[in-house]
């Protein structure tokens, strides 16, 4: 783990709310793996202000990449942030997914949830799991909700969208293309894993059907952070072992070990 000055390199307004910022943080790039997190120090906030976390959507060289959505006032601060600013970088931090798969990875994201799934997608290809056998899935409430959701199919990836209002993709829950490819993997008998990032409802959709199915399930936790490193227990999630800290003993869990509310 580092705390390092990071230098704002790219700051891009993505639209609808989302906003992609890269850092030059080399120490912390190089030690990056797809499902950590990094803890950042939001400029324009006072000194006193708690760091923010944001999963790694990138990292290659000396930069460092984060998806975000503007939902407050350390997102608004951030996005103020242009070239050249200071953004102190603490990370990378929490346990990710293993990046590894036996048979297919079906990868599966909610809004800005897609954003480790970016950085996982490209450490499996680059372990040599072949292109044919990852597959992503967005969904999002409109098509704006689908943030770079661009960069599976760049990366040679089968990519399947869903919206709740069809505008892009299937109408309805990302759970609707999952649900079938499951079924046609299942018949063909052919193993899978299931990675997922997102908002809550759809990490226990996808927990459930990796349970269901036996299939091993690596699910990343969002839950409420203050110090980031396993200090003040203010991110608890319970697994079958008791309460665990989302940012030490997660953000990823085996969707097996996962206890919900
Ligand atoms: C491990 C981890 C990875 C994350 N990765 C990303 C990411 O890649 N991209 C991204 O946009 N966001 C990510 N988040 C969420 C992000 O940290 C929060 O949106 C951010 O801290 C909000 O700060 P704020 O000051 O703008 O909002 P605040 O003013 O603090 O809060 C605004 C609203 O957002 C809600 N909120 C705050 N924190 C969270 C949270 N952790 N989860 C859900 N809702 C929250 C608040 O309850 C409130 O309704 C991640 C969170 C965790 C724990
Ligand atoms: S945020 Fe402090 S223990 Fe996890």
């Amino acid at each position: 783990m580092t705390d390092e000055a990071g230098e704002v390199v790219l700051a891009e307004d993505l639209g609808h709310g989302y906003r992609r910022l890269a850092l030059k943080s080399p120490a912390i790039a190089a030690a990056a793996a797809p499902g950590q997190f990094v803890h950042l120090r939001v400029p324009g906030l006072e000194a006193s202000a708690l760091r923010r976390p944001f999963s790694i959507f990138d990292a290659e060289g000396d930069r460092l990449e984060i998806v975000y959505k503007v939902v407050g006032r350390g997102t608004e601060a951030l996005a103020a942030a242009k070239a050249g600013a200071e953004v102190r970088v603490l990370g990378p931090l929490g346990r990710g997914f293993p990046v590894s798969v036996r048979g297919t990875a079906l990868l599966v994201g909610g809004g800005y949830g897609s954003a480790p799934l970016h950085l996982l997608a490209r450490r499996l290809l680059a372990a040599g799991v072949a292109a044919e056998r990852i597959e992503v899935f967005i969904g999002g409430r409109t098509a704006g909700d689908l943030v770079a959701a661009d960069r599976f199919p760049a990366l040679g990836l089968r990519t399947f969208l869903a919206t709740n209002d069809g505008g892009v993709g299937e109408k309805g829950f990302v759970t609707v293309p999952l649900d079938a490819e499951i079924a046609r993997l299942q018949t063909a008998g052919a193993p899978f894993e299931l990675f997922a990032c997102g908002p809550d409802p759809m990490l226990r959709a996808v927990a459930e059907r990796a349970v269901a199915a036996q299939a091993p399930g690596w699910i990343s936790m969002d839950r409420h952070m203050v110090c980031g490193v396993g200090a003040c227990y203010a991110c608890i999630q319970r697994t079958v072992r008791g309460n665990e800290r989302c940012c030490v003993d997660g953000p990823v869990f085996a969707a097996a070990d996962l206890v919900w509310d």
